[in-house]
């Protein structure tokens, strides 16, 4: 099959590749010729585990190449994927859809024959119909079918999910394009992983409602946790005792400083905004929002609380600063918001990542770049653990504890085990439980007032 991936950006450059790797001939096209140069050059401008090797096998045989320009790979294709970014619009928060039609347009001026167009990228629901209007209006004599197959990558683990989905989504209302889809995907074992087919409009809500569900989850498990903390429960003893049931499941019950990332805040804000247009207002997911924004300073003021109260001129450790582990993605991490309430709070901020560094410093402000934890633990009043790289989960304590001026870690992800910590004379605060040591005035936990309750050290 001869495929085409519009997009060379995260979701465009892991599908382009998975594909070759089925056995396809995959172009991956995309408008910025550094990107296409460097790609050209064998340097995958994206951090993904995995990836580059794939790339470099497809490429090698002969599968997989680049180029700056669609009309020939296009002309040439049974298939179009459409993978450019959907952001949200600063204006209104809706999914700001001008490169998915400005890709659409151009497709159609250059497709011949029978040309399935497949939106990979998240586009609301409708996207599709109004993608499929323009053909009908402004390229009536061509004959292309336009189908939705969202994608449901991870960042950090997209290889292996694309080769194990859980599922496969394709939204066709068009039977020579569900056969093209079939024989896309048929190297897939699909007795295990099912093709679900469905219409476009309903395949396309599936991927927002996927999306929604999961970040209200975590919300939900982060809610717990603030809950935990006053009512003396532990939340990962809750999340997995919940979680053992399987109508629940164990999945996305870790809870956290927040959610974060280039998908989860985008597509809940959108859904919400959709839902809104329609008069059907989503509450639960517009609380999510709301929750999860306000989430993340909270996450910040949790340090002050840590440090007496007040962090001005006190130095504090940032250990972790991309929304989630394994990938160098800065979009919406928590550790943003968490470090300019520091700022705010005149605390002098040492900061460490193992792959964010240089998109951190793009968009964090006047904060010390250390090139790993022990720099970071040099003199810190107080250390804060945002993301569970797992680096993290094997320091040196001994070695932390003698570099910190005092032994303060507040571990936002619940990586550090307590008695361990305890045992090497750390204060630790967990998320989501009541500190168990260095804080003798825990019995006094219960006569907190509630404004006040949140302070781990009251
Ligand atoms: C998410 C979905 O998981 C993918 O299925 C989807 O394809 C993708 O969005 C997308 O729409 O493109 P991703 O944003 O890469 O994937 O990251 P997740 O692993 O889902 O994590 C999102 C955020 O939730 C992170 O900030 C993570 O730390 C947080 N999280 C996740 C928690 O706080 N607790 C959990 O239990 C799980």
């Amino acid at each position: 099959m001869r495929i085409v991936m519009i997009g060379s950006g995260y979701v465009g450059l892991v599908s382009g590749a998975c594909l070759a790797a089925l056995g396809h001939d995959v172009v991956c096209v995309d408008k910025s010729r550094d990107k296409i140069e460097a790609l050209q050059a064998g340097k995958v401008p994206i951090y993904e585990p995995g990836l580059e090797m794939v790339i470099a096998d497809n490429c090698a045989a002969g599968r997989l190449s680049f180029s700056g320009d669609l009309v020939g790979p296009v002309a040439a294709a049974d298939a179009v994927f459409i993978a450019v970014g959907t952001p949200s619009r600063l204006v209104d928060g809706h999914a700001d859809l001008s490169h998915v039609y400005a890709a659409a347009r151009e497709i159609a001026a250059a497709a011949t024959g029978f040309t399935v167009v497949v939106t990979k990228s998240t586009v609301p629901v409708g996207t599709g119909d109004e993608i499929e209007r323009i053909f009908r209006e402004e390229f009536p004599q061509k004959d292309i079918a336009v189908v939705s197959n969202p994608e449901f990558l991870r960042e950090g683990a997209a290889i292996s999910d694309f080769r194990r989905p859980d599922r496969i989504v394709v939204g066709s209302d068009d039977e020579r394009s569900t056969e093209l889809m079939r024989d896309i995907y048929e190297a897939l074992d699909l007795k295990e992983m099912p093709l679900y087919f469905c219409e476009r409009r309903t395949a396309e809500l599936i991927k927002y409602a996927s999306n929604a569900f999961l970040a209200m989850k975590i919300t939900f498990i982060n809610e717990m946790a603030d809950l935990c903390e006053e009512l003396g429960a532990d939340v990962q003893k809750v999340a997995k005792g919940m979680g053992m049931d399987r109508r629940i499941g164990d999945k996305f019950l870790q809870a956290g400083p927040g959610f974060g990332g280039s998908c989860f805040p985008k597509d809940t804000l959108a859904l919400v905004k959709t839902a809104q247009d329609y008069d059907r207002p989503l509450k639960l997911i517009e609380t999510t929002v709301a929750i999860n924004e306000n989430r993340k300073r909270a996450m910040g003021r949790r340090v002050i609380a840590a440090c007496d109260g007040s962090v001005r001129g006190k130095r504090i450790g940032v250990l972790g600063l991309t929304f989630k582990p394994n990938t160098d993605d800065m979009r919406e991490a928590p550790s943003i918001a968490i470090i300019r309430t520091l700022l705010d709070g005149g605390a002098d901020v040492h900061v460490y990542d193992p792959a964010g560094m240089e998109a951190a410093r793009a968009v964090l402000g006047a904060v010390k770049y250390r090139r790993n934890a022990y720099e970071v633990a040099e003199g810190a009043d107080a250390i804060v653990l945002v993301t569970e790289w797992d680096q993290f989960k094997s320091l040196d304590l001994p070695r932390l504890k003698d570099l910190m001026k005092s032994p303060v870690v507040v571990d936002l992800r619940n990586v550090f085990d307590e008695d361990e910590m305890i045992g090497h004379g750390f204060q630790l605060v967990p998320l989501g439980k009541r500190p168990r040591s260095a804080y003798p005035a825990r019995t006094l936990f219960h006569a907190v007032p509630p404004e006040l309750a949140w302070n781990p050290l009251l």
